[in-house]
């Protein structure tokens, strides 16, 4: 085992950091568009399954890999099988860890932009989404608003990680998290208490199977992997600082459990401010910043309620970048035994490079397209529909038919021995999901995604 490498300094510590880096876009922003555009209460019954059998059986597996190897995912299969096979599977989620930085810290950073929108009272302005859109254009056609942001989003994950494990990531997360409960709570009891609201529950509570289609499915699959910030070693990583005496059983269940509850209250604060102002619930990818400023407008309170809601997207996608860049510097302070410093400062200069082109495809190289997608979106859909979900069906390949039962349950058992000796049924499903389930299920995913199964079923 190295010297003085890093452990979390308590098991909330890890609890929150973990939980901070599953809540984050992907539950505020994403979550409730997606949901919007496909049936509401259909879509998120499906999610919630894709949660329980995929996400959890597969949390708990990379986890594991990381509490026991005590390494960045390169080093935690190298360690493990002793081949190069498999160490670059774990090489592929240091890569996506970098192109989900290149999108995310964009959008992170629009985020950040609208704090400041919103204390200018800007969004007084509009009345019509047609307005806010346009509004919205004109911010991410300048590229020194677009850079700037980027940039400085960037530069607080930075600052976060280069305190290190304990100084600065745990610490961070025991800040930022319950800030982030507070405010999440404060807006959902806002939109509970606005006339009109029993609309918005209802389209998050009543399911419309008519626009349920396999597409959904996979769509939800999709995100389960990436909400809860599987499949390219975060949680590998956070898993590695991890005390072997705490349970993984337990803390997944409550990682999960706070990722899916704040999604919903997401959920219900939005939908139900959505419906009571009269505005449309499928806006798609602009519901956060085309939709919700107009929202504002219509509030009593909006200006103080528009100000909170951009802090607590700016939070969450902080909590979230910090687990993103923490596998990239975990990787080269493991394996290349770098200086954490000195990591951090020169893949920050590095994923500043990588977001670039993300930032700019918004305005400068805008027409610069592949198959009709701009390098943003070449990005996040290469990270999330085929890096995560790849990395996913690997790391549960791994565990299930390389590394052994036997072994697995060894090191599973450790901090979960109450639950070994009483309720052997839950490891038992544990394992079955994770042999079966999982990987039969997400690589159907990936052959669909890919358009594979277009062509067959045609
Ligand atoms: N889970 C994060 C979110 O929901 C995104 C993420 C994906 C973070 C993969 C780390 C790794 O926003």
């Amino acid at each position: 085992m190295q010297k003085n490498r890093e452990q979390w300094n308590s098991k909330i510590g890890f609890i929150l950091a973990a939980s901070g880096s599953a809540i984050g876009l992907g539950n505020i922003w994403k979550f409730p568009y997606i949901a919007g555009e496909n049936g509401g209460a259909a879509f998120i019954f499906i999610y919630l399954i894709c949660i329980a059998i995929i996400g959890l059986p597969v949390l708990i597996g990379e986890i594991l890999l990381g509490r026991t190897t005590q390494r960045n995912p390169v080093g935690a299969f190298r360690k493990l099988s002793n081949s190069s096979f498999w160490a670059s599977i774990g090489g592929l989620g240091v890569l996506a860890g970098f192109i989900i930085l290149s999108f995310y810290t964009v959008v992170a950073g629009w985020s950040l932009g609208y704090i400041f929108e919103a204390i200018s009272g800007v969004f007084y302005d509009f009345n019509k989404i047609e307005s806010a859109g346009i509004h919205f254009q004109t911010l991410t056609n300048n590229v020194t608003w677009i850079v700037g942001f980027t940039a400085a989003f960037l530069l607080l994950t930075m600052a976060i990680v280069y305190a290190g494990v304990q100084k600065g990531i745990e610490r961070g997360s025991k800040i930022m998290m319950p800030l982030l409960f507070v405010i999440l709570i404060i807006l959902m009891i806002k939109g509970l208490t606005m006339p009109g609201a029993e609309k918005g529950v209802a389209f998050l509570l009543e399911p419309n199977w008519d626009n349920v289609t396999g597409e959904t499915v996979l769509l939800a699959l999709g995100h389960a992997f990436f909400t809860l910030s599987l499949g390219m070693g975060a949680m590998m990583t956070y898993g590695s600082y991890m005390k072997q005496s705490n349970s993984i059983m337990s803390s997944s269940l409550q990682i999960i459990f706070l990722d899916t509850i704040i999604a919903l209250i997401a959920g219900v604060a939005i939908f139900t401010a959505v419906f009571a102002t009269g505005q449309n619930p499928s806006e798609g990818p602009g519901l956060i910043f085309l939709t919700l400023p107009v929202v504002f407008t219509k509030m009593t309170g909006g200006y103080i309620f528009s100000i909170l809601f951009f802090l607590l997207l700016s939070i969450a996608a902080l909590t979230s970048s910090i687990s993103l860049l923490e596998v990239v510097i975990a990787y080269f302070v493991d394996e290349k035994k770098w200086d954490r410093k000195k990591a951090v400062l020169i893949f920050g200069g590095v994923t500043f490079l990588v977001a670039l082109p993300s930032a700019l495809s918004f305005n400068l190289i805008k027409d610069v397209t592949f198959f009709g997608l701009n390098y943003f979106d070449i990005a996040d859909y290469l990270a999330s529909n085929i890096l995560l979900p790849f990395g996913g069906l690997f790391i549960s390949i791994f565990i299930a038919w390389i590394w052994g039962f036997d072994k697995v349950f060894i090191e599973l058992k450790k901090g979960s021995e109450s639950l070994f000796e009483k309720h052997i049924w839950v490891i038992n499903a544990w394992k079955v999901f994770i042999k079966y389930f999982a990987p039969v299920l997400i690589f159907l995913v990936l052959l669909s995604k890919l358009g594979i199964l277009d062509v067959i079923f045609k």
